[in-house]
């Protein structure tokens, strides 16, 4: 059953389908708990880890410091998450996307009723191929691409960059720094840790239940794919049962393509020469290519500064920010877009004609046709999705439905937002089911340290953690201060980062002080002027524009509305330019 309040809404911007919503709170699903604390079912001794980014290495850290028995699986066969670059591509992205239930991968599982473990072995080179990157899943980043926080704010705090590092972190030296890091607490591919799993992908979660049928914790259906010494590819599936799960498998696993009118064919006819931003590697294969590059936040505008050397020509289309938080000038982020390329408005249609991509038409929603576009980069974003997690996807509601009271409460529906999570982390209905560095808008190298002590502190009774009912009336309280779901749902932003670390330290050292148990200091005091002094540089005086750091002649030649931007310059401490730190939302 859905409780639709929406109708049409659904189709308007968020802000307007906000406005017209009934409170979450009416909605708040029945509970039975206590209004004291929440007491946990079943005592938590071991815990799953699931993915080895800075989220998930830095989980183990603090929940094996703590006493669990952790384990850690990760698809990849090394640490580092989205730092491990690779010249392999990850595998064709549909265009446009399908339904998000179905994420980035439909899960492999054994026969049904297949004894455990379950071995099958591969001998088709190409197939093999092709099975090793699904499985894997080569990470979404591109040969040039540094880090877009500096090194002062992008670190782990018990390995600091040593004095005079220099602010731009290329990737490569990064995915460096995550394995010393890994190294240091034995995780790494080669430290042979009969707790961590390489190669091993996280197939399933389900709910797992004792003899009289009670609810005891969770089971994993695991699948580790490894050569063999003959060539060939050997799958096995497994089950391993834990007390409680940790899911820090990133948020930029499934792309998301626009359902643009003409699309679909146009893929169909000419898959080559169509990509998602995650399949960039380097600018080469675009010499003397006219390129259309759609979307311009991170992704778009990088790609767009490294393939402007060698492409022909380049169209960037960008559309008006949907957005009702948070409030900054709009079109900001083309100033780190070189001036040769040609800013364009969102696109109406594309129209497949002749033999030839270059062949087709692509009208834009003012009527402006593009032709003699040779490639097309998606550079449009992600969507949340957890395929391991079906029970808890559900994308037959819309933007703002809430599932009715008893029934099952998503945490995925549309891949914009998450959902029914406590502190974007706790799974308000199960907090054995946890969530690492789910927000963005934050800097993942220091918010999952908090995260990870505040889950070892909960699970182990070292902190007071708010009944089921605390629960839910907070999070409506969330869902009212962030304007109804939508993709900001999960924005932070420097502010509300701030506040949520200083909320986590006086919590968790409060607890320290009442349970014993270990403490944690704040962020460096200089961290705010560090990132001002970082985004003047790369937004501000140093950028394209001088001092005025909003091009308006080329936002409105594109169709945006500028007033009230002509004269915006970047001093670096606006709360709004603070966000640009972390440089991901728009
Ligand atoms: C192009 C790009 C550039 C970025 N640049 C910056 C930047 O400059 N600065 C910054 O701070 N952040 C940047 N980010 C954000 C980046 O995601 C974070 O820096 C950081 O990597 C987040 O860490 P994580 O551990 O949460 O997730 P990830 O690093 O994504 O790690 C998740 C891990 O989970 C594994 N995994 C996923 N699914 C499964 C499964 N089913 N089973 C087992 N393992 C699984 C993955 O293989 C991966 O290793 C960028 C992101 C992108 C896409
Ligand atoms: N270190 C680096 O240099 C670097 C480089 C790349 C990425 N990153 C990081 O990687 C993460 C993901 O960034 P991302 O850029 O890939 O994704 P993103 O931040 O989600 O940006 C996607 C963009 O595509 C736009 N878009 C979607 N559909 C569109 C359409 N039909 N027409 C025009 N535009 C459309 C979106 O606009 P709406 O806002 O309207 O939806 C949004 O601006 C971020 O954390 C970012 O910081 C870092």
């Amino acid at each position: 059953m859905r409780i639709s309040s929406l109708g049409l809404c659904v189709l308007l911007p968020v802000v307007t389908a906000y406005s017209n919503q009934v409170p979450l709170g009416e909605y708040l699903p029945e509970t039975t708990q206590s209004p004291d604390y929440y007491q946990f079912k079943w005592p938590i001794r071991r815990v799953a880890i699931i993915g080895a980014g800075v989220g998930g290495l830095i989980a183990y850290r603090e929940l094996t410091e703590t006493g669990y028995d952790v384990h850690l699986y990760e698809r990849d066969d090394s640490p580092g998450g989205n730092w491990h670059y690779s010249e392999e591509t990850p595998v064709d992205t549909p265009i446009p996307s399908v339904d998000v239930t179905i994420g980035d991968y439909v899960p492999s599982l054994p026969p049904r009723g297949a004894a455990l473990p379950y071995v099958e072995e591969y001998d088709d080179p190409v197939e093999n191929e092709s099975r090793k990157r699904a499985h894997r899943a080569p990470k979404p980043i591109w040969d040039s691409l540094t880090s877009n926080a500096p090194a002062p704010v992008q670190q782990i705090r018990e390995l600091p960059w040593p004095a005079g590092t220099p602010w731009a972190l290329p990737n490569r030296k990064l995915q460096r720094y995550l394995r010393a890091f890994a190294s240091w607490h034995g995780l790494n591919n080669n430290d042979n840790n009969p707790n961590v799993s390489y190669n091993t992908r996280v197939e399933l979660i389900e709910k797992r239940y004792d003899a009289d049928g009670k609810e005891a914790g969770w089971s994993l259906t695991l699948k580790e794919l490894i050569s063999t010494n003959n060539n060939k590819l050997r799958a096995t599936w497994v089950n391993e049962d834990f007390d409680a799960v940790v899911i820090a498998t990133g948020r930029y696993n499934a792309p998301n393509v626009p359902k643009i009118p003409g699309l679909k064919e146009l893929a169909e006819r000419f898959p080559e020469y169509l990509v998602h931003s995650r399949q960039y590697r380097v600018p080469e294969p675009y010499q003397d290519q006219t390129v259309l590059i759609v979307g311009a936040g991170t992704s778009g505008g990088e790609i767009a500064r490294d393939i402007i050397k060698h492409a022909k020509k380049v169209y960037q289309s960008i559309r008006p920010e949907t957005f009702p938080i948070p409030e900054r000038p709009q079109g900001i982020f083309l100033s780190r877009i070189p001036h040769n390329v040609s800013i364009v408005g969102e696109i109406k249609q594309f129209i497949t004609k002749g033999s030839q991509l270059s062949e087709g038409l692509v009208e834009l929603s003012n009527g402006t046709v593009l032709t003699g576009i040779d490639r097309i980069i998606f550079a449009t974003g992600y969507r949340y999705t957890y395929p391991f997690l079906p029970q808890y996807h559900n994308s037959s509601l819309g933007i703002n439905d809430h599932a009715a009271p008893g029934e099952a409460q998503p945490i995925v529906t549309d891949g914009t937002h998450l959902r029914s999570l406590y502190l974007d982390a706790f799974y308000i209905p199960d907090p054995t089911l946890t969530f690492i560095n789910a927000n963005f808008g934050m800097q993942s190298f220091t918010y999952a340290e908090f995260l990870s002590l505040a889950i070892a502190k909960i699970w182990s009774g070292k902190a007071d953690f708010p009944s089921t009912a605390t629960l839910w009336k907070k999070y409506a309280e969330v869902y009212k201060e962030r304007r109804g779901y939508g993709r900001h749902f999960q924005f932070l932003g420097a502010v509300r980062t701030r506040e949520g670390l200083r909320f986590f330290q006086g919590w968790l050292n409060d607890a320290a002080v009442k349970y014993g148990g270990k403490q944690i200091d704040g962020l460096p005091k200089d961290t705010a002027e560090v990132s001002a002094v970082w985004i003047r540089a790369r937004f501000g005086a140093n950028g394209n524009y001088g001092i005025n750091a909003v091009d308006v002649g080329r936002l409105s030649a594109a169709g945006f509305n500028t007033t009230g931007f002509e004269d915006v310059s970047i001093d670096g401490t606006e709360s709004w330019a603070q966000d640009l730190v972390y440089n991901d939302y728009w």
